[in-house]
């Protein structure tokens, strides 16, 4: 094994959310997939489709019913005691009592890899927090709060990056600079990330492929590869090739929404 291999196999995932005097909901069903090492994948789909679940079963916060998934052929769970997935999740919430700098440190410091001072304000400043380092979560707005939770995310160094609408709370022209951050961050450290979105502009501006769902049950109906070389340019975001792939993803996400409103009762 080498340690920096982390090629991802999804085969059969299958997950049943059961309540006690409620339907079971069928979240994913006969999800499969390999992720090379090192590719930023998004997922896309409406409200309801799995993108959370699937998330959280690559974060090991979750376990399929049935099916396997395997990093490196390792469980989510070994590579979780290893502290080498970094996540961000919807509700990324920060821990009100502790600044914004000690915030960030917090995950790399449980992994037993604290950041410097120094590393904790390099962060801070690239995700355009950096004047904020002693401030607390509640003197922040809630566009920020998520960007702390960004560097937060980033200190841990992770090998694979699972993000789930990460720049959801953002204004566009900021989500935009973000997301070149974050294509900086994953080209520089080989990451692999998991990133979940509902804009297809951004899916396809960051991916080297889209996986589109759609749900009941919860599926995977298409898997877009955004066949452009990675050194992608902002004024490339709304050119004719983005815009190309951005149409298919589109085309995907309608035909399925149209096919499962068929079978919902009248
Ligand atoms: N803990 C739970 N118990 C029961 N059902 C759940 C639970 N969590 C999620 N679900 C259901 O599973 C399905 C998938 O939910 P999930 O959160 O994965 O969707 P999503 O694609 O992330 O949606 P969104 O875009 O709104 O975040 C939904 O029908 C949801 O209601
Ligand atoms: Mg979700």
């Amino acid at each position: 094994m080498t340690a920096a291999s982390s090629t991802i196999i999804g085969d059969g995932l299958n997950l049943v959310y059961r309540r006690a005097g409620a339907e079971p909901v069928e979240a994913l069903k006969g999800v499969s997939f390999t992720i090379a090492d090192g590719e930023f994948i998004s997922l896309i789909g409406p409200s309801g489709c799995g993108k959370t679940t699937l998330l959280k079963i690559f974060g090991d916060l979750l376990q399929p019913s049935t099916g396997t998934l395997t990093i490196n052929s390792q469980q989510p769970a070994t590579l979780r005691r290893e502290k080498v997935i970094g996540q961000m999740f919807q509700d990324a919430t920060l821990l009100p009592w502790k600044t914004i700098g000690q915030n960030i440190a917090l995950l790399g410091e449980i992994a037993g890899r604290r950041p410097s001072r120094e590393e904790v304000q390099a962060l801070a400043d690239m995700v355009g927090i950096g004047h904020f380092v002693d401030s607390y979560p509640h003197e922040l707005s809630g566009g920020m709060r998520q960007r702390a939770a960004l560097a937060r995310a980033y200190a841990l160094k992770p090998r694979i990056l699972l993000m789930d609408e990460p720049f959801g709370a953002l204004d566009e022209i900021t989500r935009e600079d973000m997301n070149d951050e974050l294509v900086r961050v994953w080209s520089q450290n080989k990451l692999t990330v998991i990133f979940v979105t509902h804009s297809i502009a951004e899916a396809a501006y960051l991916s080297d492929r889209v996986f589109v769902m759609a749900p009941r049950p919860g599926r995977i109906v298409a898997d877009i590869r955004i066949d452009m070389p990675r050194a992608r340019r902002p004024s490339e975001r709304f050119g004719p090739e983005l815009t190309r792939h951005a149409e298919e993803i589109h085309h995907h996400l309608v035909s399925n929404m149209q096919r499962s409103n068929a079978h919902e009762p009248a």
